[in-house]
């Protein structure tokens, strides 16, 4: 149980870490596409954001305090901050390959869950893992 704990708090963190991005990348957007871009980032934000609070109460349930400080996510996260701001279409290159992540990590983190037969968690999990194969497919499409 302690290793689904520890794998879960580093798919929380890398999920909070995500959604932190688009949302940046949803502000500082700019371009002849600025509304499409910013669109698309804030799309995907929203539906993430959507996410976080029904996560860290699963953390919960596993007996385990849900982490939730810059330093903690640091720590934990498998997302890499930004802190420059790229032109569109290398944002949407960033967070095509940080979604794409994102579901490798939730793939890796439901063959745990099973392990411990949390069938709800694991219920929880694909879905995060479907909702980011869908913004990667956006994103692609969107870089073609
Ligand atoms: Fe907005």
């Amino acid at each position: 149980m302690e290793e689904l704990s520890k794998a879960l708090k580093i798919a929380f963190a890398s999920e909070f870490s995500f959604y932190l991005k688009a949302h940046y990348f949803h502000w500082n957007v700019e371009g002849i596409n600025f509304q499409q871009f910013h669109d698309l980032f804030g799309g995907i934000y929203e539906e993430v954001y959507g996410s976080i609070d029904d996560f860290a109460e699963n953390i919960r349930k596993t007996g385990s305090y849900t982490p939730g400080s810059f330093e903690r996510f640091t720590m934990l996260s498998k997302i890499d901050d930004e802190t420059e701001i790229p032109n569109a279409e290398t944002m949407a290159q960033i967070l095509l390959e940080d979604s794409d992540k994102m579901a490798e990590i939730f793939r890796m983190v439901f063959v745990i869950s099973e392990k411990y037969g949390e069938h709800g968690l694991s219920d929880f999990i694909a879905g995060r893992q479907d909702a980011h194969r869908k913004h990667s497919w956006m994103l692609r499409a969107t870089l073609k």
